[in-house]
């Protein structure tokens, strides 16, 4: 793999997608979301009535599945499943998914096989530490958890779902811990990774501050 691969990770509603997304525009790379894996999965667990402990029926189902992204549309071997990951359903029963030790191997050969069609930008919770431990460059994004709620809150209400602030902090902090403690993958920030506290920023700034990193390292030009 010749591929460059920028990695950026971070607990949820820190902007980090939409950051990670106009940095990979902004320089010309790919741009994956790696949590949309852990979302098409756990929607098809929900949709299929799949209890927790048929494993070997959901690591067959995900080595087999086709995941992808067009035109930020995402599709599950062949379906359109855009609208369904990012309900307050699969949301609140992401994490649990995602704590399943085959099931991340599994989604983790995928996600490195994504670097072969060319230069990457993937955000997520363990892009710099498991997925790709020699990315080029790491960033870990952070921001306050009221900040947090209220940017997730807005996201909700752009897809006509309202969910009041409290609940929305609730959510959010519950899956950070489940994220965060679990023994593979857990959501941590690399030893080499560069920080970036992005309560006060805005979305331009956030990307220019990463895009002069990117500069400073000679990754681009
Ligand atoms: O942006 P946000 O953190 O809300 O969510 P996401 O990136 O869509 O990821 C949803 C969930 O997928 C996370 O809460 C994790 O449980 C899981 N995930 C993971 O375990 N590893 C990743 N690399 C990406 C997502």
């Amino acid at each position: 793999m010749n591929s460059i691969v920028i990695a950026i990770d971070g607990p949820a509603g820190t902007g980090k997608s939409i950051v990670a997304k106009l940095l990979a525009e902004k320089i010309n790379f790919h741009y994956v979301d790696s949590g949309i894996y852990y979302r098409a999965i756990t929607y098809w667990i929900i949709k299929n009535n799949i209890k927790p402990n048929e494993l070997q029926k959901i690591n067959d189902f995900v080595k087999n599945s086709k995941i992808e992204i067009k035109d930020d549309n995402v599709f599950l071997n062949g379906a359109d499943i855009t609208k369904d990951i990012r309900n307050m359903e699969v949301t609140n029963k992401v994490s649990s998914v995602s704590k399943l030790r085959n099931l991340r191997k599994i989604i983790s050969q995928k996600l490195r096989d994504c670097a072969n069609s060319g230069n990457l930008v993937m955000d997520g919770k363990d892009i710099g530490t498991v997925v790709f431990p020699d990315a080029k460059v790491k960033f870990f994004i952070s921001c306050d958890d009221s900040m947090r709620a209220a940017r997730r809150q807005q996201e909700f209400l752009d897809i006509g779902q309202k969910i009041p602030r409290d609940k929305m902090l609730k959510e959010m902090l519950k899956r950070d811990e489940v994220d965060a403690t679990r023994q593979e993958g857990p959501l941590k920030k690399a030893e080499d990774a560069i920080e970036l506290d992005t309560t006060n920023m805005i979305v331009e700034e956030q990307v220019d501050f990463l895009n002069r990193k990117l500069i400073a390292k000679g990754i681009i030009e």
